[in-house]
């Protein structure tokens, strides 16, 4: 922390973070002139404050402003809070060009915007094969069958009379970092890991449920999940995952109700796993004696590997980690200190460390892990940097509790080849040059 002593760097979020929906939409038409300008426009407005001297008399000081002389809004004028008219450019977003139908689509979380581990739930990635419905609780059944002594349907009203659990874990979609198998792909660190969110979920043991209807855990080493949604989204766990305890049916979201782009009323959480198998809308739990290789586990969500062939049921997402800020995007306006800060999840437990490199892998410094420090979770990582004005990369590297070391794109790749789409955990480098931008790049 002795760097702070270094006067304190600057830095100018991404230009998606600043300009509005309007001015996105002109630069996508290829009005890239205009977006020069805006950057300059906004640079003075998105900067922060340079401090002043004592004595130099900040008006901001000086003069009151309005909130400090008349009277505020009543409570209750907002009576689910929003954030602040000033924090509006931090918007869940869709890649352009990605898909073809909204429907059928990715929303990616901004992660170069949030603080610690928790992903606020307006702001937690989407990811639909056949859009999203508000559907009503009182309707929604989940149906229990297959090898169990007796098949069930429960209510919302059902489900919620059970003794819950609340744990935080992090959900990450297979597909994420997805583009990036073969070079760089996207600008920012929200489309390249937004499909990574972190929340704190409540719910049911699905063992719990399966107790009560006899499930024969003899025979039935596998489940069936299925979503109520157009997609027929259906997965198969194994049931060692399901006798762990670890696996749950969620109703709750970050002290409520889960939001309706993420599941509601009722959402399977399986810690570690790919989003994929966190079926959504869950309307059917069945027990089986082998893997059911569905459309979503047969073709989709499996992994090319060099020799052609595929892999399928790779579900666990391995130990990775991304710096948030600085990052993509991202501009620093001075040399000086800078707070390094970033995230780290592994699907196999607890992250026990993380080393940022500042000189493209070449020398390692171990960062402060942030606590909580929770199985399966996003774990926040800091450390200090002076800048001193010349071309830098930008590297976080981490560690699992197993002792799985975050793998660089040379050492994924001799492995898995170029054309995969799923499972990319490479150290993802940001590059500083000399004028403050940083951009993504890829170092092997
Ligand atoms: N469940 C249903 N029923 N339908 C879906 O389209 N998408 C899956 C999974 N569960 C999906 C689903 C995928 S691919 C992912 S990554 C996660 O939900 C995304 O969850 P989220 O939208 O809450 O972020």
């Amino acid at each position: 922390m002795g760097d702070i002593d270094a006067r304190l760097g600057r830095v100018r979020p991404a230009p998606e973070s600043f300009l509005t929906a309007e001015q996105i939409a002109a630069v996508k038409d290829g009005r890239r002139d205009f977006l020069r300008k805006a950057f300059l426009a906004a640079s003075a407005m998105a900067a922060p404050a340079v401090a002043r001297a004592a004595g130099e008399g900040d008006p901001a000081i000086l003069n009151l402003p309005p909130w400090s002389t008349s009277l505020g809004l009543p409570v209750a004028a907002n009576p689910y809070g929003t954030p602040s008219k000033y924090e509006r450019g931090l918007r869940r977003r869709e890649s352009p060009g990605l898909t073809r139908v909204g429907g059928s689509s990715v929303a990616f979380t901004p992660l170069q915007g949030l603080f610690g581990i928790i992903t606020p739930s307006g702001l937690h990635f989407e990811r639909h094969h056949q859009g999203w419905h508000d559907v009503d609780p009182s309707k929604h059944r989940l149906m229990i069958n297959g090898l169990v002594k007796t098949n069930a349907v429960f209510t919302m009203d059902d489900l919620m009379r059970l003794p819950s659990v609340s744990r935080i874990h992090f959900i990450e979609c297979g597909a994420n970092t997805g583009m990036e198998w073969g070079n760089v792909a996207v600008p920012t660190v929200q489309y390249s890991h937004g499909m990574l969110s972190c929340s704190e979920f409540t719910g049911v043991p699905l063992k719990e449920i399966l107790d009560m209807c006899g499930a024969d855990y003899r025979k039935g080493r596998f489940v069936l999940a299925e979503g109520a949604d157009g997609s027929s989204m259906t997965r198969t766990i194994p049931m060692e995952l399901i006798e762990s305890g670890e696996v749950f049916v969620a109703y709750g979201m970050n002290g409520e109700m889960l939001r309706p782009e993420n599941g509601y009323p009722l959402r399977l959480v399986v810690p570690g796993v790919q989003g994929v198998s966190w079926v959504k809308w869950l309307r059917r739990i069945e027990v089986g004696d082998k893997p059911w290789a569905t459309k979503d586990e047969a073709v989709h969500y499996i992994d090319l590997m060099p020799d052609g062939l595929h892999r399928q049921y790779t579900s666990v997402q391995e130990c990775k980690s991304v710096i948030t800020t600085p990052s993509g995007g991202q501009l620093l306006l001075d040399k000086g200190f800078y707070n390094i800060s970033g995230m780290a999840w592994s699907g196999r437990g607890r992250i026990t460390r993380v080393n940022v490199s500042t000189d493209g892998g070449i020398n390692w410094r171990e960062a402060r892990l942030e606590t909580p420090v929770l199985s399966k979770a996003v774990t926040r990582f800091n450390i200090g940097w002076v800048w001193d004005g010349k071309p830098a990369i930008l590297q976080s590297r981490a560690v699992d509790e197993t002792g799985y070391v975050q793998p660089s794109y040379g050492q994924l790749r001799q492995v898995r080849g170029t054309k995969s789409i799923y499972h990319n955990n490479a150290i993802q480098s940001w590059k500083v040059i000399e004028s403050g931008e940083v951009s993504n790049v890829q170092v092997l």
